[in-house]
């Protein structure tokens, strides 16, 4: 059911059909996501910047082979999560389809290559950096409330669930960029993770304030071990040890501060939490340990790239590419395949909390079943 509501989304984009026509998505709760390229669904399509995936081979793996800007070879993170809220996937921001009944999906507003900070990814010029998207999810509201009314859309807001994925490109597009970055000489790496994660304390108080109740807040990956950084930095295919240093040291920090966030908006630590931490680190450090047993034939090599690893430049359609992308921890230098992006958002659903912190998403949305009733 989850695949065919997936492909009558894909196949309303394909064939013009009018918003109203998609199923009745609005019985199942909105879902809103923020930040980067690993749960961007596609809204640099519509930016003149080169930080895209709208180009075969990606999408290789959707049921029309087609690229959506999503950066895999199928589905992302966040489209697995709409499957296990039992919804259809969510449209990108910037997308025209959003509007009457799609708004009550949600809204995705997440932009591949930005970070915390504003300077993150300046490479990529025209991104939708944090400040923005936040001002769209303000615009949407209004929207939202235009059409079904105030108090309808406080309703539809507050019972949302919430996803934001940011930090990684802090690290790997700004501070480790180049070889003594203005950040490095800036900023030792302790007191770099300290001056990010007060940035990003503002911008999630900003997400509470403007009425999101459920907020998961992901941690930054091994960022060392990806294809991109073996190419460059490992002789052997080790990760590298800074940048693995750099997540190790975020991790636990970011997860503090959302303790410290929990408790200034009077949620508490427990069931009530608003904001709960995601370990995309343990998820990822599990096959990237034993690839096999999860059945994964590398967790080192990319799917489609060039040069060592397959981690080299970017993924496009002269670039090598695999022939079975399950096979793969990778799809391309950064992102992960549809297979790892399934067996992690298993693990949202329910993993321990050394996974997923103070709480598994099964348990959000047992907890939250009322509000949907
Ligand atoms: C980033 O840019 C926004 C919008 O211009 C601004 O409000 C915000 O203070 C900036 N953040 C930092 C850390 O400079
Ligand atoms: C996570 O989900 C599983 C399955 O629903 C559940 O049994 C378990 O107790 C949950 N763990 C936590 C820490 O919430």
């Amino acid at each position: 059911m989850a695949a065919s509501s997936w492909q009558v989304a894909l196949l309303a984009v394909a064939l013009c059909v009018l918003p109203a026509a998609l199923p009745a998505a609005s019985a199942a709760r909105a879902f809103f996501i923020f930040g980067d390229s690993l749960v961007d669904n596609g809204n640099n399509n519509y930016l003149l910047t080169s930080a895209r995936a709208d180009s075969w081979p990606y999408g290789i793996d959707t049921p029309d082979h087609r690229a959506t800007g999503r950066f895999s070879n199928g589905k992302n993170v966040v489209d697995l999560i709409s499957e296990q809220i039992g919804s259809v996937p969510v449209l990108p921001y910037l997308s025209p389809e959003l509007d009457g009944q799609n708004l009550l999906v949600g809204a995705n507003f997440a932009s591949a290559g930005i970070g915390i900070l504003n300077d993150t990814g300046i490479q990529f010029a025209n991104i939708i950096r944090i400040s923005k998207q936040l001002t769209y999810f303000e615009q949407y509201k209004h929207r939202l409330a235009k059409l079904y009314g105030p108090e309808r859309a406080a309703r539809v807001v507050g019972g949302a669930l919430t996803l934001i994925t940011l930090g990684g490109n802090d690290f790997v597009n700004n501070y480790y960029l180049v070889p003594y970055s203005a950040r490095s000489r800036e900023f030792s790496l302790p007191d770099y993770i300290k001056y990010i994660l007060s940035e990003y304390k503002q911008v999630l108080r900003r997400i509470h304030g403007l009425g999101a109740r459920r907020i998961l807040v992901t941690g930054v990956g091994p960022i060392g071990c990806v294809p991109a950084e073996l190419a460059m930095h490992s002789l052997d295919g080790s990760c590298d040890p800074e940048l693995q240093r750099a997540s190790e040291a975020y991790n636990p920090q970011m997860e503090a501060m959302l303790n410290e966030l929990n408790a200034e908006v009077g949620s508490g630590g427990g069931n009530g939490a608003v904001f709960v931490a995601v370990n995309t680190r343990r998820m990822h450090d599990d096959f990237i340990a034993d690839p096999k047993a999860y059945g994964f034939v590398t967790a080192k090599e990319a799917c489609c790239g060039q040069g060592r690893f397959n981690g080299i430049g970017i993924c496009t359609m002269v670039s090598s590419l695999c022939a079975n992308r399950d096979e793969y921890v990778f799809w391309d230098a950064f992102h992960p395949t549809e297979r790892a992006n399934r067996l992690i958002a298993q693990n949202y659903l329910t993993g321990s909390t050394d996974y997923i912190s103070p709480m598994n998403l099964s348990t959000i949305l047992h907890l939250d079943r009322h509000l949907h009733d």
